[in-house]
């Protein structure tokens, strides 16, 4: 019998996305099997808004940031009759379901497993953030363009010698923040992992008294503006704030993003070629690999040595 196969995004959209779905429907075609499309993430699964892809052009979009297939945050999925009534709709018309995000998607995947409908989750979310994987599909494309965004600020900061203060995304996870503060050589960087003390940043700003700086900063942890003024008064120095908001997370896919969606797309067939089911994959020391979806695999923002390392050496 044709196998019947879901895919949807959901969360926060992640540059590779699109490409990972491109590529996993060109495999399914080439397997005989059908593919459908869930619009808006586990929202569209629950509304029935699922189209069978197999005929679907793709392309103006398999290089492109964000999803075409539309992305939503749905809570009411931890409810018991919402997921009822989903594994009622699509009785009959998926048999295994296909997930890319990050932790509130897996946290779906798992539950939806539970009741009898088997999930393969794709880790997608610029963040990366998720447990057990080394890489999240769409972290560095994220971090190139918060990279080119700073590179372009730093020549006006530079220019008149001010402090720059950057907002970036990363919701509870740092890794955003500190690797654009690498690739940069930023001078300071906050993140939530580690608590801030303000007397650390002022210290290294008067360090740096004749120059201009740097900070990046993971949001939600110090509100900017209020920062920016009381690094003004401590230390006299014109300072900017500027949050990079979706600047950073709307990038098309940058090359790795793009080789790895191919790569995942290959690997997915051959698991469920081998009913390997109810799994999530993985990205290890550059390796694609496996484990089942369970609720270790969900969030990982804690025990991160080389956030630690870094952190006091750009702070130092
Ligand atoms: O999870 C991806 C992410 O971009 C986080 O970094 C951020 O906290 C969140 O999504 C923002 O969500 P939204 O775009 O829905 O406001």
């Amino acid at each position: 019998m044709t196998k019947k196969i879901g895919i949807l995004t959901s969360g926060g959209d992640s540059p590779g996305m699109n490409n990972i779905i491109y590529n996993i429907v060109k495999n399914c075609i080439n397997n005989n099997y059908n593919i459908y499309g869930i619009y808006d993430g586990y929202k569209g699964l629950y509304l029935n808004k699922i189209k069978l892809l197999n005929n679907y052009n793709f392309i103006n979009i398999k290089n492109k940031g964000g999803t075409f297939l539309g992305s939503s945050r749905f809570p009411e999925l931890k409810n018991y009759k919402i997921r009822k009534k989903i594994i009622k709709n699509i009785k009959n018309k998926i048999d295994i379901l296909i997930v890319i995000g990050g932790e509130g998607s897996y946290i779906g995947a798992k539950k939806l497993t539970d009741m009898n409908l088997p999930c393969i989750t794709i880790p997608g979310t610029i963040d990366n953030d998720i447990n057990n994987t080394d890489y999240t599909i769409g972290h560095y494309s994220a971090i190139e363009n918060i990279m080119k965004s700073i590179d372009k600020i730093e020549n006006t900061i530079k220019s008149h010698k001010r402090i720059s203060i950057i907002e970036v995304m990363g919701r509870k996870c740092g890794k955003l923040a500190i690797l654009s503060a690498i690739s940069c050589s930023c001078d300071f960087v906050i993140i939530p992992e580690i608590p801030f003390i303000k007397k650390k940043l002022f210290k290294k700003l008067k360090k740096n008294n004749k120059k201009y700086s740097i900070i990046i900063i993971t949001e939600n942890i110090y509100n900017i503006k209020k920062l920016s003024k009381e690094i003004e008064e401590k230390t006299k120095k014109e300072t900017r704030y500027t949050s990079l908001s979706y600047i950073q997370r709307g990038a098309d896919p940058i090359s790795i993003d793009r080789i790895l969606s191919k790569k995942i797309s290959y690997f997915i067939i051959k698991l469920i070629k081998k009913n390997k089911l109810g799994i999530s994959i993985e990205i290890k020391k550059n390796k694609l690999t496996y484990s089942k979806l369970n609720d270790n695999n969900i969030i990982n923002i804690n025990n991160n040595n080389f956030i630690k390392k870094w952190f006091n050496i750009i702070n130092k």
